[in-house]
């Protein structure tokens, strides 16, 4: 039966470990030009030659000149925010106050859910993006709808509805007595383990959950294997001001999480810009993941991530957009503006660092790379195919290009969204220019 036999023809892109820090050349890039990416019942099962084409119990797409990667993970974005990108003047508790949170209480509508959720993971798709981990908002409705329209597009997606119970306006807060847990509880219920869905408990950040809310986030943590947790960390001076008004014992941000019990190897930490030797040391022996977001740390003015010292301390790193923080889905956008964030500070981001943080490095800090982030035998067939150029700057630029180094960072800074062809979920075109 042809039907679940699927063979792309292209360049095949993908990496087998972590690149090292500033390396050009580098043997954890596997590229293999001009090739098959054989599909079977959604799975990879092997690559072979362009020249050997496989029978006629494969359907087969030719791309051939086209990049063929593993579908992008994007370990930090809100669904909500879709309505709030590209609003203009603040920073961020000005800009949560001003725009994000009257945005968010919208989604206390299960029409307005339903329609949001639709909306934001076709425009995942639309951008290359098969799997994500989601803030949505405080309002049941708002996850179970997220979950709803992954599901219906067999994608992996991370979410659980946000925590938070003070210093939120009326219609986005979590009542006493049990801080939200009920709904946590009856989400990872009906969700939880289901298809390629996983629940996330999902704290805001620090100012917005009581101390007895945290806590019941931490047990929460540990009430189920393979729970995920999300949060935002130090990401903007004021904001690491108050955690330290808010919280006098602990003796940093990151403090207050792990004494909730949300520092474990399935955490990710948006941000994390604003911490110290200490702070990258409990990370690294928890084995958490910091989702780098560039986009929004430019755009809000929070600071400057130094991805060198987080690497130097084996911190975990991933790469996210952060949308409405961030000002696009486009992981290519988001590693360009990553290279201008370490520029700055005087080092270059390589695109293999930088692919790989949005593809198996994202992966492995979600344990997660023996189903998505690579083309292995055996992944799931999340893959996208891409155009290498759109336009005459770029094919000017990509036929100049002496190596492939160049060639690769030449197409993640150049290109965006409208190079992409078609996105696979699970082996079935989800996504179509
Ligand atoms: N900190 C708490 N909430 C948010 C949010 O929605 N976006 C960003 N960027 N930071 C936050
Ligand atoms: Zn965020």
């Amino acid at each position: 039966d042809g039907g679940t036999r699927l063979a792309l023809r292209g360049d095949l892109l993908d990496f087998t470990h972590q690149p090292e820090w500033g390396a050009i050349e580098s043997d954890a890039v596997r590229f293999r030009e001009d090739h098959w990416l054989l599909i079977e019942d959604g799975r990879i099962v092997g690559a072979q030659p362009g020249s050997l084409a496989p029978d006629a119990s494969w359907t087969r797409h030719d791309h051939r000149g086209r990049l063929i990667l593993p579908g992008f993970i994007d370990t930090h974005v809100h669904s909500p925010q879709l309505d709030v990108i590209a609003s203009h003047g603040t920073e961020l508790l000005d800009w949560l106050n001003t725009y994000t949170f009257p945005a968010e209480k919208r989604y206390a509508n299960l029409v307005e859910a339903e329609t949001g959720a639709a909306r934001f993971a076709d425009a995942l798709l639309a951008h290359g993006t098969t799997s994500a981990v989601v803030f949505p908002t405080v309002h049941k409705v708002s996850a179970d709808a997220l979950f709803a329209a992954a599901r219906e597009r067999g994608m992996r997606l991370i979410t659980g509805k946000v925590l938070m119970d003070r210093h939120s306006p009326d219609g986005l807060r979590d009542e006493a007595p049990d801080f939200g847990a009920r709904d946590c509880v009856d989400l990872i219920d009906r969700w939880h383990g289901v298809d390629r869905l996983a629940y996330a408990v999902t704290v805001r950040f620090a100012p917005t959950s009581s101390p007895g809310q945290l806590a019941m986030a931490g047990q929460l943590c540990t009430s189920m294997p393979g729970l995920y947790m999300q949060t935002h960390l130090a990401e903007n001076r004021a904001e690491v001001k108050w955690v330290h008004e808010l919280f006098p014992d602990a003796r940093s941000y990151l403090d207050v999480y792990e004494r909730a019990g949300l520092l474990n190897a399935r955490a990710v930490f948006a941000h994390g810009i604003w911490l110290d030797d200490d702070d990258r040391a409990l990370l690294r022996d928890s084995r958490a993941q910091i989702a780098h977001s560039p986009s929004s740390n430019l755009f809000l003015g929070s600071g400057l991530f130094n991805w060198r010292a987080a690497d130097e301390a084996n911190v975990r790193v991933s790469i996210a957009t952060d949308v409405g923080g961030g000002t696009s889905l486009s992981l290519q956008r988001t590693i360009a503006d990553a290279y201008k964030v370490q520029a700055l500070q005087g080092e270059r981001l390589t695109a293999w660092r930088g692919l790989h943080a949005a593809t198996l490095g994202a992966a492995a800090g979600l344990s997660l790379n023996e189903e998505i982030g690579s083309l292995s035998e055996g992944c799931t067939a999340d893959v996208c195919v891409w155009d290498w150029t759109q336009g005459s700057v770029a094919q000017r630029r990509h036929e100049l290009a002496r190596n492939l180094h160049e060639r690769v960072f030449a197409w993640l800074t150049l290109s965006d969204e409208r190079n992409l062809v078609t996105a696979y979920v699970r082996g079935i075109a989800r996504y179509e220019r």
